[in-house]
């Protein structure tokens, strides 16, 4: 009986602002739920619009010709490109690649592995170059699925 009347006693207005409190706490835990959700989501679809622009490049700007990824063409397998090359010499590479042949010990023993062969100088924008890796990684998780 005490209990009910300490109850009643309470401000209608109090006992409001807590179910508001309440409602909006959940709301505030939904939002976050849908950020947690939502950001991944918006991240692996920005992974494959670049991927997307990768495999254009790949294919437009004859990487495709002499590369393979997960086989060997007349040019190094990309595979596994990001392992063994830094991203820092990745994009001097694909920007600079005659100046990389004539002052870069890898890139001179790269030609040397390759009987001499010279990768043509390329001139890609850092985006680009970030498409076409987005590419590369994205054929190297479809092979390493099996698919
Ligand atoms: C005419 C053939 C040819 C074309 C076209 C070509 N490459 Fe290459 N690439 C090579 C050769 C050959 C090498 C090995 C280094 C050398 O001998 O110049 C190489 C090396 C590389 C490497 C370094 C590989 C490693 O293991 O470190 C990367 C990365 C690369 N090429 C990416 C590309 C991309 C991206 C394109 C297209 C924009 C491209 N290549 C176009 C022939 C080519």
């Amino acid at each position: 009986m005490k209990q009910a009347v300490v109850a009643s006693t309470i401000n209608p207005i109090t006992k409001a602002s807590s179910i508001m409190h309440k409602t909006g706490l959940a709301l505030v835990c939904v939002l976050v739920a849908a950020y947690f959700v939502a950001v991944p989501v918006a991240n692996a679809q920005a992974a494959d619009a670049m991927a997307v622009r990768g495999k254009r490049l790949y294919e437009n700007r004859g990487c495709k010709s002499c590369h393979g990824i997960g086989r060997k063409m007349i040019a190094p397998d990309l595979m596994g490109l990001e392992q063994r090359r830094s991203k820092e010499w990745i994009y001097k590479w694909l920007k600079e690649t005659d100046v990389m042949i004539a002052s870069d010990s890898t890139a001179m023993a790269l030609v040397q592995e390759w009987n001499g062969a010279r990768m043509p100088k390329q001139r890609l924008t850092d985006n680009d170059i970030d498409a076409m890796l987005a590419y590369v990684r994205a054929q190297e998780t479809r092979i390493q699925a099996g698919k």
